[in-house]
This record gives C-alpha cells, structure tokens and sequence, in this order.
C-alpha cells in the first residue's frame, strides 16, 4: 500500500488527473470502474468557492462510488486558500490538492498554479498554512518550475514536505513549455532517489500506453502514476496499464460494443449531473478518442459535436450502432 497521510490507496496506483471540464464525477466514476486508483477533481477558484459562484460549488460534488478523491484548489491569495480549505473540508473528500501548476495565463498572473514557482517562499508558507488549518492531508501537484533556466523542483519538493504535505504530482514540464515538447522525466528521478525524501512523489506527464507506464516505472521509480489526456475518451488506459505491468502484454482493446455502452453512459449522466446544455458541449472532445480508428467516421464525427440535444444525440448512437455493428467491428 501507499500512504497518503492517513489514506492507504494500492501500491504503484494509477491516478486520474485533475482536468477542467474532463475530470468531473461521471467520468471519475468511469475511470475508477477501469482501473483509476485514485481520482481528482478538476481544479475549483478559491475566489469562485468562496464567493459561492454555482459552477465552483457544483465541483465539491462527489459520488460515494468514486472514493477516494482529492478535491484540488488553486489561487493566489493565502487568505483565500485557507477559507477556501475550510469550505472544501465540509464536502468531506479523502484529499485536499493544491494546484501549483496550472500554466493559464489568467491562473498564473493572479500568483496561482505555476505562477507561484516564481516564489518558492510563498509557495511554501501558503502550504505550511494550508496544512495547519485543516484536518485533510494535503497533497501538492506542480510543475519543474517556471522555465528550463529555473528547475528548483528538488528544493520544491524537500521544503513542501517540511512544510507537511502527504504527497507530491509533478508534471514534468515547466510553466514556460505549457504543454508543448516532452516531459522529462529525469527530474522525477531526481527528486524520488533524493535520501530526504520520504513522501509519495507521482510522476505525470504523457503517459499514454502500457508500455510507457512500465518504461517510466523502472527507469525513473516513481511511487505511482497520474494520467491524463491520454484518459480522455478512453478510460480503459488504467486497466491496459495494469494488465500490462502484470503480464508485460497489451489488453485487447475494448469492443466497439463496450465503447458505445461506456460512451452513452458517460454522457447520460453528465446530463443528469450537469444539464443538458453544458453535457452535450463538453462531452465533444471525448468524442475522437471514443470512436477512435472506426473507418469513415468524420461525418459521424461531425454530427456528434453539432447536435444540441440529447434526443439527436441518442438518434446518432443508434446510427454508429447501426452503421458499425454490421461492418462486424
Ligand atoms: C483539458 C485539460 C484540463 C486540465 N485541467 C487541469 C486542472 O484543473 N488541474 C491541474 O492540476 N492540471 C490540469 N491539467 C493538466 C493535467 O492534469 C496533466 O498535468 C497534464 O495534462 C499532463 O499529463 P498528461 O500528459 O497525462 O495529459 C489539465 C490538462 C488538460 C488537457
């Protein structure tokens, strides 16, 4: 097992990154079905929660099927991260995370997510408060640091252990890459095999396949894995890690049967968790990935991401199913 404060998850586990918009509770639900260990909520304002905006306080929801979760916040403003945590105890989630990495203009030039790399001591003293105020563990998710000229991430992660945090993400970019080239991986080495560091450390950052995870499992040694993009629209990637660290072989891939069933699913209860209109807009960029490699399928495609309905929505599930299904796929 591994211990997050006083939470015990798998050992190795495979986490479901904190993704606007994507990582919401029917998709969580979903990926902790196929193998997810551990969930995160996208990332909610301090500011929104705290002035009670509808869309922040709709993200505190969480499902009894998706435990354990972590509820992440982000901003630049102590005093509002410490209200903020106290809002965010009562929704009663296994884990408080602070986003120290969004790349976001709008994030960052409030002081927030990665715009807070530019001050290690701030960075620190927020968290260290954070941890004394609440009853949560505190884990953190950040970046390598602002740009490639400034990677202080060992120091990072030794002074927000100190400051009492259960466990670290890093996504191993800086702020300045945002989400262009590779992640390097190296750093995460670095900061696992530092003798000091006692806390969980998760790697994340374009793990997309089987064979990636069991690569960067034992060359960099991280203590578990966050997975992100490469979920989107297809949650069965936790369970192709898993079996592949279990069997060194590829699972085959789910049946266009199973993809449809899960797909409309996901969909069905995004409406009923978040309204029609917002469902069917955000549901699109599932979509590619859902039905990826079916031949001819752009103008399918197409209809997918136009409708605005459920009625019509449904009325072209029927059609895949019925234009694929007879292809034997
Ligand atoms: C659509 C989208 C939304 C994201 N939202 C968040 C967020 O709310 N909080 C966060 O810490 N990271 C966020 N990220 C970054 C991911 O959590 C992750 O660090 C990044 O995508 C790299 O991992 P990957 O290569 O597995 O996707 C987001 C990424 C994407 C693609």
């Amino acid at each position: 097992m591994v211990k997050i404060g006083n939470i015990s998850i798998p050992t190795f586990p495979l986490l479901l990154a904190p993704m606007e918009d994507v990582s919401d509770p029917p998709f969580r639900i979903i990926c902790r079905e196929l193998g997810a260990d551990f969930v995160f909520t996208e990332f909610i304002s301090a500011e929104g929660l705290i002035r009670n905006v509808d869309k922040s306080v709709q993200k505190l929801d969480i499902y009894p099927e998706e435990r354990p979760v972590g509820i992440q916040i982000f901003g630049g403003e102590i005093d509002s991260m410490l209200e903020c945590a106290r809002i965010v105890e009562r929704a009663n989630p296994e884990i408080l995370d602070i986003n120290y990495g969004c790349p976001v203009s709008k994030v960052v030039c409030k002081g927030g997510g990665a715009g807070i790399l530019k001050d290690i001591d701030k960075m620190e003293k927020m968290t260290r408060e954070i941890v004394k105020s609440t009853h949560l563990p505190v884990t953190v998710k950040t970046r390598l640091g602002w740009d490639s000229e400034s990677i202080r991430i060992e120091e990072v992660a030794l002074r927000l252990q100190d400051a009492g945090i259960k466990a670290l993400t890093i996504h191993a970019r800086t702020r300045y890459q945002m989400y262009q080239g590779e992640s390097d991986w190296t750093w995460i080495q670095k900061v696992k095999s530092h003798p000091d560091i006692e806390i969980p450390i998760f790697g994340n950052g374009d793990v997309s396949s089987g064979e990636k995870a069991h690569f960067n499992r034992i060359t960099y040694d991280p203590d578990g894995i966050m997975i992100g993009r490469a979920a989107i629209g297809y949650p069965w990637i936790f369970r192709e890690i898993k079996h592949f660290f279990k069997t060194g072989t590829r699972l085959p891939p789910p049946s266009l049967k199973e993809r449809i069933e899960i797909c409309k699913r996901h969909l069905l209860m995004e409406v009923e968790w978040k309204g029609e209109k917002s469902a069917i807009r955000e549901m699109r960029r599932h979509y590619s990935n859902y039905f990826k490699s079916l031949q001819d399928f752009k103008p399918i495609r197409m209809k997918l991401v136009t409708a605005e309905n459920l009625t019509d929505m449904l009325g072209i599930f029927e059609q895949i199913e019925e234009t694929y299904y007879t292809q034997n796929l």
